[in-house]
């Protein structure tokens, strides 16, 4: 049986009257990918900050492995690599000497800090880029040499805070090779995202925390599957009539108004049910305007328990952005 490397019990965190992390427990088991996945503003980069001792524990208990975070926070700090959602490379330094000052602050012995720092360059791939200022770097290999830094003290879990926030699809894809490749090695890693598919494709465990609390927590494919075979979006111009009638159908496992319109969750095959749907809809005078067939993914893991789309689920407060004329 594998030991939990971070077990977290009520966390919460206020700033000032803002509670932005409400009650939050979970735990990671040793050598596992751990996904936090949430939209803009839900509390994950409090949570990963408490973490790495970078705010005070406010409320609940933190073992990170095996130490208490409230009494042993230095050793807590050894155990663990970090790399921030937020760009922090000394720009005027080089990629050699980024890792050479990092070996330095955790007092790694000169012979240990050499050899480890050949090894991640190797392992990360910037060997050409050795003797380059960081500034100079292009934004995926910032990310790689972050990645490396995280990993120069051997942690036992590495703390990732959206890895691949602004990369291009090619860079985030060799990025999870790296990330993949240090879990295979037996780091465990905990990372925050809001790309529902690569929290799919990479993590053994999800927890989808919104407004500061876990909404839904499991493997990719249990979450998935819990939401039925199929999952239809459909736009209708009476959504309320509609919901009526579906809810009398056997297939139909659920149905959920969103900003979407109508998800609507079946237990059945998706393109057999389809035409018996919207056939009953016709004959009550019901109007589609929209219909989406589809395999549940993650996206709808989210709208299913919020009624929101995560890539809108943040922005509620943003004004909208009017394109100009021409188009
Ligand atoms: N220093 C701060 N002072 C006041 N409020 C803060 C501070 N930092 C974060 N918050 C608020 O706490 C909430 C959670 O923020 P947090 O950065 O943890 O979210 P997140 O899930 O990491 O979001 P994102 O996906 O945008 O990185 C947000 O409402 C944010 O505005
Ligand atoms: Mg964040």
């Amino acid at each position: 049986m594998s030991e939990n490397i971070i077990e977290v019990n009520g966390l919460e965190y206020s700033y000032g009257n803002f509670k932005a992390v409400d009650g939050v427990s979970f735990f990671v088991r040793e050598g596992e990918i751990f996904s936090f996945l949430g939209p803009n503003g839900a509390g994950k980069s409090t949570v990963i900050n408490i973490l790495t001792t970078l705010l005070p524990l406010q409320k609940g208990t933190v073992r990170i492995a095996g130490y208490d975070l409230s009494k042993e926070p230095e050793q807590v700090r050894r155990s663990i690599g970090i790399v921030f959602q937020d760009e922090t490379l000394d720009r005027d330094l080089t990629v050699w000497e980024t890792l050479e000052l990092h070996g330095r602050i955790y007092s790694m012995p000169k012979s240990e800090r050499r050899e480890r720092i050949d090894e991640i360059i190797k392992l990360v791939e910037l060997q050409e880029k050795r003797d380059v200022r960081t500034r100079n770097l292009s934004g995926g290999m910032k990310r790689r040499l972050e990645i490396g830094r995280g990993l120069m003290t051997r942690p036992k879990v590495l703390f990732l805070d959206e890895p691949t926030i602004g990369l291009d699809t090619q860079t985030r894809r060799r990025l999870w090779d790296y990330i993949k490749m240090v879990n295979d090695s037996g780091t465990a890693i905990f990372l925050t995202t809001h790309y529902m598919d690569e929290a799919d494709l990479v993590s053994n465990w999800i927890d989808i925390v919104d407004h500061g609390k876990i909404i839904a927590s499991g493997a990719p494919i249990a979450l998935k599957d819990a939401l039925g075979r199929d999952v239809i979006y459909l736009q209708t111009d009476n959504d309320e009539a509609a919901t009526g009638i579906l809810k009398g159908l056997k297939a139909v496992q659920n149905i959920k108004a969103t900003s979407q319109g109508l998800v609507v969750t079946i237990n059945a095959d998706g393109t057999r049910c389809l035409p018996v749907i919207m056939n009953r809809l016709h004959e009550r005078g019901i109007d589609i305007k929209s219909v989406n067939l589809k395999k549940p993914t993650l996206d709808d893991v989210f709208v299913h328990y919020t009624g929101r789309d995560i890539r809108n689920a943040g922005a509620e407060k943003l004004p909208r952005i009017q394109p100009k004329g021409g188009r």
